[in-house]
Formats: structure tokens, C-alpha cells, sequence
């Protein structure tokens, strides 16, 4: 199986970047979901990638300031959308009921929703992941992809054993009625996907500061193509 590659690229790259940017991305053959700052969003599209959003609100429109509505998004051609990313929760306060009705939207409108999870190091993971799952998805009842981020393993450049990956990946699976695409995230780079590319639970990568850099990602696509 194909893995996925998913690219936060978070509020980075000014669009003068983007043409070199876009024509690296092409010449990889790497399935790619990129999830670029939304204002970039239909530079992709048209492009040909399969494109996504970092965030979206929870009301098809109205009068709420600097949100992006899942029906807008459906309307310009994206098909995904991040739900859930730590960053949301802890730098912009975003409740377990928030990233419900998010996903809710965002699947009424036909969007593919990969929700993000993971724990504090110092945190129980199966409690946690098992809470968070279990709020973000209360009487949803379509199938959605994980993105397991644990928090202390964003930008910081260190990433758990391939043994702790594989047992919770194994453990969130298990959360699941049907079989559930997981991706890893976390300080994904060139130097250690080849180790993590050892853990077969592992249905692809959601990857941050490596994402905005075509060298990182040749060097990923050597290794998972
Ligand atoms: P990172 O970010 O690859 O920079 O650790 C991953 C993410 O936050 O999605």
C-alpha cells in the first residue's frame, strides 16, 4: 500500500515561493495531500494536488469574522481538511465540542477529515487518545483518518521508538470498528524515515517543518516510494 504523505505546511511560505515550491512538489512521486496556508489553497488545486485545509469553522456561512466554512472550501475544490491539530487546541483554545461540530461540518459537506490526537509526555497516551477520539467523534458515525502526533514529538526533532509508534497505532486501531488510516506526525524528516518507515501499522505521514523543503522530501520519497 501507497503511503500517504500529508504536508502541514502551517503559516509558512509567502506566495512568491510557490512556483519553485510547486514545480519540486511535481516531480516527486510521492501521493501527496498538501495543506497549505488556505490562502494558497487553489494554487494547488490547480495544479493537480490533492489539497486540504489546516482548520475550518463549523457553520456553512455567516457573520464570523476570518473563518473558512467547510461548503466554502467543498466549493474551491478541496478535499480534506486537518481537524484537531495540538497547535489548534493549545495556541487557539479549541475544545473537544469545537473539533466535533468541525468534523461534523466538514463531513456533511463531503470533506475527508484526518483528526489530529496525541498526548503530553508526561500524559497516559491510552487515556488520552482515548478521550480524544472518543469527544471528537460522538455520534459520528463516517469514517475518518487519524494523524498520531504525540505533542512532545512536534518540532522537536525527536520521535519515539518504532515499538511505542506500533503499539499506539495498534491501540487507536483498536478504538476503531472499521480499518482506520493512521498516519504518524511528528519531527518526520529525511534523517529518521527510514527507521520509521519500519513500522508497518503506519498508513503515512503528516509532516511539518519538512514539508515546505522539496530537498526533505526527496529524501523521504527515496525512502517510502
Ligand atoms: P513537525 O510538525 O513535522 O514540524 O514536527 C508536524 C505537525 O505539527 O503536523
Amino acid at each position: 500500500m501507497e503511503k500517504i504523505i500529508a504536508l502541514n505546511h502551517k503559516m509558512n511560505l509567502n506566495y512568491g515561493d510557490l512556483k519553485s515550491y510547486i514545480n519540486g512538489l511535481k516531480k516527486l512521486d510521492l501521493e501527496v495531500i498538501v495543506f497549505p496556508t488556505a490562502i494558497y489553497a487553489k494554487m494547488f488545486i490547480d495544479s493537480g494536488f490533492k489539497t486540504g485545509l489546516q482548520n475550518v469553522y463549523y457553520h456553512k456561512w455567516g457573520a464570523y469574522t476570518g473563518e473558512i466554512s467547510p461548503k466554502q472550501a467543498a466549493s474551491i475544490g478541496i478535499s480534506y481538511v486537518l481537524i484537531g491539530h495540538s497547535e489548534r487546541r493549545d495556541k487557539f483554545h479549541e475544545t473537544d465540542e469545537d473539533i466535533n461540530n468541525k468534523i461534523r461540518c466538514a463531513l456533511m459537506e463531503g470533506l475527508k477529515v484526518i483528526l489530529c490526537v496525541g498526548e503530553e509526555a508526561n500524559e497516559d497516551y491510552k487515556v488520552v487518545l482515548k478521550k480524544q477520539i472518543h469527544n471528537a467523534l460522538e455520534d459520528i458515525q463516517d469514517e475518518i483518518m487519524i494523524a498520531y502526533e504525540p505533542k512532545w514529538a512536534i518540532g522537536s526533532q525527536i520521535i519515539p521508538s518504532n515499538k511505542r509508534i506500533k503499539e499506539t497505532i495498534n491501540y487507536i486501531k483498536s478504538l476503531f470498528d472499521y480499518d482506520v488510516k493512521v498516519l504518524y506526525g511528528g519531527s518526520v524528516s529525511g534523517e529518521n524515515i527510514k527507521t520509521l518507515n519500519e513500522v508497518n501499522v503506519v498508513s503515512g505521514y503528516l509532516i511539518g517543518g519538512g514539508s515546505t523543503n522539496i530537498n526533505e522530501l526527496k529524501k523521504i520519497e527515496e525512502v517510502v516510494h
